[in-house]
């Protein structure tokens, strides 16, 4: 099987908006996420809106469909050569892993209005750099923590991920992972990325509007 497959399955996989669907096997057909709190299709408001039963799948969905992107995409790749085929396994499983937060973000399942991409880019640099992913998410767990804000622990969790993987890249005789060119490229990508999406949430922590990490339904 041609290993390009696993690009547009990666799409369809990240467009499982998992928010989305629980939401309304938690409160009904009509009910919409988006219409509440952030209006974020993701985690952290299911769980503000919804509470942590409907939470907890989420984290789930948003992780396996993070990490089987590219983990699909170098198993198809590795067939690929087995068969006999070309080796696209530099390059794909990374385009697979940029096409699975994309997915979540721009979910083709719902009007092209998911979410921020936070726990997919976990799950996919846990298939692609998991040590460095786990730097970064002991950050995200210290910020939203100590902030109460998990927009502030996303934003610098994300930041974090990208610093540390381009100085992985350049000086990787002092890093403990080895961070390849594409690897660092997907990385400062999907840290821009997801920093961007979260530009309502800067905005709000600037002018002091910001939810808090357990605010209460807000239409
Ligand atoms: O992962 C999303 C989180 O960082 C912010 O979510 O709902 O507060 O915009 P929210």
């Amino acid at each position: 099987m041609n290993s390009l497959l696993s690009l547009p399955i990666a799409y369809l996989l990240g467009s499982i908006p998992s928010a989305i669907w629980i939401a309304k096997l938690a409160k009904g057909k009509d009910f919409d996420i988006r219409d509440y709190g952030s209006k974020n299709a993701g985690l952290t408001n299911t769980f503000r809106v919804l509470g942590w039963k409907p939470a907890l799948p989420v984290v789930f969905m948003d992780l396996l469909k993070g990490f089987f992107g590219p983990f699909i995409a170098q198993k198809m790749c590795e067939a690929q050569v087995a068969a006999g085929g070309a080796d696209y396994s530099a390059w794909v499983p990374l385009v697979a892993g940029l096409l699975v937060i994309l997915g979540h973000s721009f979910t083709c399942f719902a009007g092209f209005r998911g979410g921020k991409g936070v726990l997919a880019a976990l799950g996919v640099f846990l298939a692609i750099s998991p040590l460095t992913v786990l730097c970064a998410f002991a950050l995200w767990i210290i910020l939203t923590v100590t902030t109460k804000y998990v927009s502030v622990g996303s934003i610098f969790g994300c930041g974090l991920l990208g610093a540390l993987s381009i100085f992985g890249y350049v000086c990787p005789e002092y890093y403990f992972e080895s961070i390849n060119l594409g690897q660092m490229i997907l990385a400062v990508i999907v840290a821009v990325f997801v920093i961007v999406k979260h530009k309502s949430n800067i905005k709000r922590l600037l002018n002091g509007t910001e939810n808090g990490f357990g605010s209460k339904r807000k239409k």
